[in-house]
């Protein structure tokens, strides 16, 4: 597993604000108050301006792993972020497939246009048109248990629901309520190119399948882990999971894929690597039926 090893710019200001945060814990001495330097980046929400009405952005900054506080909230996050990244092992009744939250949501959530989760818990509860209802975090997480990790949900009270959303919540400190950080999600790709995937399989062969395998099925480490996480194949995420869907997938992987050289594709090659392995057997989903009840379905929803 990889560290939370990014340090934003306003590392310091963070560091504080968890200061005073371990400084809740009744036991702990006041420490005196470091200086605070001033933030590189705005401490501001930024507009982006590239796109007329687009909605407030906030910096994303990765608060530095040494602002999780002592006692049990702590206690808390830390086992939210094992759960997160090590999801297969540590949660084997809920995870049906090879896969960890972290194999799509990059270093633990941290990274842009990876599906971060810094800021996610001032922007939920939220309306989503998949199931035409009002969505608190506790069930966006869930879908992804039962369609990305083709698994089964947590109780929203469990403990360990508890400590997933203690993560969340500590990733989120200081971003404001109610404002996306840049790179939440995946940045869609503009004016998508009609995909070729039989040039897609071709460029699977040249830049994916050295990890992901000829087979799209990962490779498995002895302990039954995955070094490489599957494509498709049986121990892949379902056809309900948003990494189904050709816009997200390609958007994924136009960022993010071949890991460490994210952007390197172009759009075409995106879409069409996109196109070729979304289409491979996967798992069913056996609720998908009843998915947009209300309509509002994307344009590349698969069923
Ligand atoms: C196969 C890839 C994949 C895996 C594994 C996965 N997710 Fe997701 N997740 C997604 C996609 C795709 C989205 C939707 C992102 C978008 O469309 O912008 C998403 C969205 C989310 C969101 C909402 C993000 C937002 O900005 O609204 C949360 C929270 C989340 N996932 C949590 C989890 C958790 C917790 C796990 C592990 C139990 C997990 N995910 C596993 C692909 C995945
Ligand atoms: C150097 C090895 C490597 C290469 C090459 C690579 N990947 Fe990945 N990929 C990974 C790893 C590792 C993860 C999981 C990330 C993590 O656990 O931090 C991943 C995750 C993914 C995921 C989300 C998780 C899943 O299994 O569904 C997709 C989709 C994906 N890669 C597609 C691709 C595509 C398409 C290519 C080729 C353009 C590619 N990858 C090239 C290593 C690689």
């Amino acid at each position: 597993m990889r560290n939370l090893n990014v340090y934003g710019p306003l590392a310091t200001l963070v560091l504080t604000l968890g200061a005073g945060l371990a400084g809740c814990q009744p036991q702990a001495p006041t420490p005196a108050p470091a200086p605070v330097e001033p933030p590189a980046a705005p401490a501001k929400a930024v507009v982006d301006t590239t796109q007329a009405g687009a909605p407030e952005r906030w910096p994303l900054v990765v608060p530095d792993l040494a602002t999780i506080p002592e006692g049990p909230v702590g206690d808390a996050v830390r086992r939210g972020q094992l759960l997160v990244s090590r999801t297969r092992e540590e949660l084997p009744d809920n995870v049906g497939n090879g896969l960890h939250c972290t194999s799509c949501h990059l270093q633990g959530g941290t990274v842009a246009n990876a599906g971060p989760w810094i800021g996610i818990t001032g922007v939920f509860p939220e309306f989503r048109t998949r199931n035409a209802k009002v969505n608190v975090l506790q069930d966006r997480v869930n879908d992804c248990f039962e369609r990305s990790m083709n698994g089964t949900p947590l109780a929203p009270d469990s403990a360990d629901m508890t400590a997933i959303i203690a993560y969340m919540t500590w990733l989120s400190q200081g971003v404001p309520s109610g404002v996306p950080i840049e790179g939440r999600g995946f940045a869609r790709i503009k004016d998508a190119p009609t995909p070729d995937p039989d040039h897609g399989a071709l460029v699977y062969g040249q830049k994916c399948s050295a990890c992901h395998g000829a087979e799209g099925a990962g490779l498995e480490t002895p302990d039954g882990g995955y070094l490489y996480p599957a494509l498709w194949g049986d121990h892949s995420y379902n056809i309900g999971a948003g990494m189904s869907r050709l816009d997200t997938a390609a958007a994924f992987v136009k960022w993010n894929m071949p890991l460490g050289q994210g952007g390197t594709l172009s759009d075409q090659e995106a879409y069409d690597v996109a196109a070729y392995f979304i289409t491979k057997p996967r798992p069913d989903f056996a609720r998908k039926a009843a998915d947009w009840p209300d309509g509002g379905k994307p344009r590349d929803a698969r069923y």
